[in-house]
């Protein structure tokens, strides 16, 4: 039997952080041919997570442009994968999540007649504006799909409601995967900055923020609020490592430069990012990503948003919608940082996302849809 080839295909730093460990699974398996294309809708984000994983992609489609626009990254990811699915042929197409990238990609596998597996399906808030557009990619690439790989229960239970039952495996987030590989105990940072932090002493904040719903009134209420948890929490550090979009650097420069204990810095390398989590205090974001790491290093999570797609850590009790109003912000984080009893209620280690065996379930998953194995993958047994 020939081997099966499964092409991964991503583009931005989330995407990427969650795939590689995927393509590195697939490419060490006898039944599998890897292939891997990159759209890099995110370029400099997306190169430094292929470096520290040390993956070369056999595509690149180069796509970024400066404050590109969502119809250009859908048209131009379009355009490119016809080529290289026309010359690479894949058995499979895997697509993560719900970026353009993401649906690009399931909708250019479906035009040439290939089977799409959605890694991270069955994410929903029901609200097509919220967060926008990755809802609407989400639920159109859960419509082409035939396979999903859902990371929990409920994220099944989601698929279900709309009649998706076949080709659905509960696996866990291959985050929990990556994240397995790159927290150490001795780790020692790159950036000066966060070398000499007291992480002990001092409390330090993980923050980041770049939504495009955030954009405009809620991102500014956000930043408003960091400034004023700054200056009235005399202990607090903020460390926030601006993501690349100049929207986002426009507005976190305007609002929170110039005040000694705001550091803003450049996008952390994923193994800076992930040993700063550990070590940090509390994590205050509007991240995907980041509302799973957390909650697995025992770290408490304020989330910017008026919605999560991410609900079982605030179910857990180690997440708290903050929402996008200054003022609720600002009581929230004051709040954690000054009642002990409070901030150990949710700095507990929970894992409801993955156990780091989902990049093994889904592999195994795909051998056994395409006969190459007997039984189908044992379970993920978070909720
Ligand atoms: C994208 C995803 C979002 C995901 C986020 C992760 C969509 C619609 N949005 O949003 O779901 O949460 O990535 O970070 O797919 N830029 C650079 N260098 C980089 C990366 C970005 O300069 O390495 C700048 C460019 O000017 C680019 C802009 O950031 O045009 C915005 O990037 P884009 O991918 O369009 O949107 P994100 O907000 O990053
Ligand atoms: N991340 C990183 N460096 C940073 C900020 C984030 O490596 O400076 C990682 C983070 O640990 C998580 C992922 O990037 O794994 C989340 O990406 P992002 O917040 O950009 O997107 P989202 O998850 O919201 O789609």
């Amino acid at each position: 039997m020939n081997n099966i080839k499964v092409m991964t295909v991503f583009g931005t730093r989330p995407e990427a952080i969650k795939m590689a460990p995927l393509a590195l699974e697939l490419a060490r398996r006898p039944e599998f041919e890897a292939v891997c294309c990159v759209t890099a809708q995110h370029r400099e984000m997306l190169d430094s997570v292929l470096d520290i994983f040390h993956l070369k992609p056999n595509y690149d489609l180069n796509i970024m442009e400066p404050r590109q626009t969502l119809s250009t990254i859908t048209s131009k990811c379009l355009t490119g994968m016809d080529q290289v699915l026309e010359e690479a042929k894949p058995d499979l197409v895997l697509v993560h999540g719900d970026t353009s990238t993401t649906f690009a990609g399931a909708l250019a596998a479906f035009y040439h007649k290939i089977p799409v597996g959605h890694v991270e399906a069955g994410l929903r808030t029901y609200d097509k504006w919220s967060p926008y557009p990755e809802e609407m990619n989400r639920k159109m690439v859960g419509a082409i799909a035939d396979l999903h790989f859902c990371p929990t229960q409920t994220n099944r239970d989601n698929l279900a409601r709309e009649n998706i039952t076949k080709g659905v495996f509960l696996t866990g987030n291959t985050v929990i995967d990556a994240l397995k590989t790159t927290v150490v105990k001795d780790f020692c940072f790159t950036d000066k900055t966060l070398n000499n932090l007291d992480y002990v002493n001092r409390k330090v904040i993980l923050v980041t923020c770049h939504r495009r719903e955030n954009y405009g009134q809620p991102m500014t209420n956000i930043m408003t609020a960091l400034r004023r948890v700054a200056d009235t929490v005399p202990e607090a550090e903020l460390v926030y490592p601006v993501h690349l979009s100049p929207v986002v650097q426009e507005v976190a420069r305007q609002y929170l430069d110039n005040h000694p204990r705001i550091h803003l810095i450049a996008p952390l390398a994923v193994d800076e990012m992930h040993n700063l989590m550990a070590r940090c205090h509390l994590v205050m974001t509007d991240s995907g990503g980041l509302q799973e790491e957390a909650p697995a290093l025992g770290k408490p999570v304020l989330v910017l948003r008026r919605e999560t797609e991410r609900p079982e850590a605030v179910q857990a009790g180690t997440a708290r919608l903050a929402g996008v109003e200054e003022d609720t912000i600002v009581q929230m984080a004051s709040r954690l940082l000054s009642d002990p009893s409070e901030y150990n209620k949710m700095a507990r280690a929970v894992n409801p996302y993955g156990d780091g065996q989902a990049c093994r379930r889904i592999t195994d998953a795909i051998a056994w849809q395409f006969g190459a194995a007997d039984t189908p993958p044992e379970e993920f047994s978070g909720r």
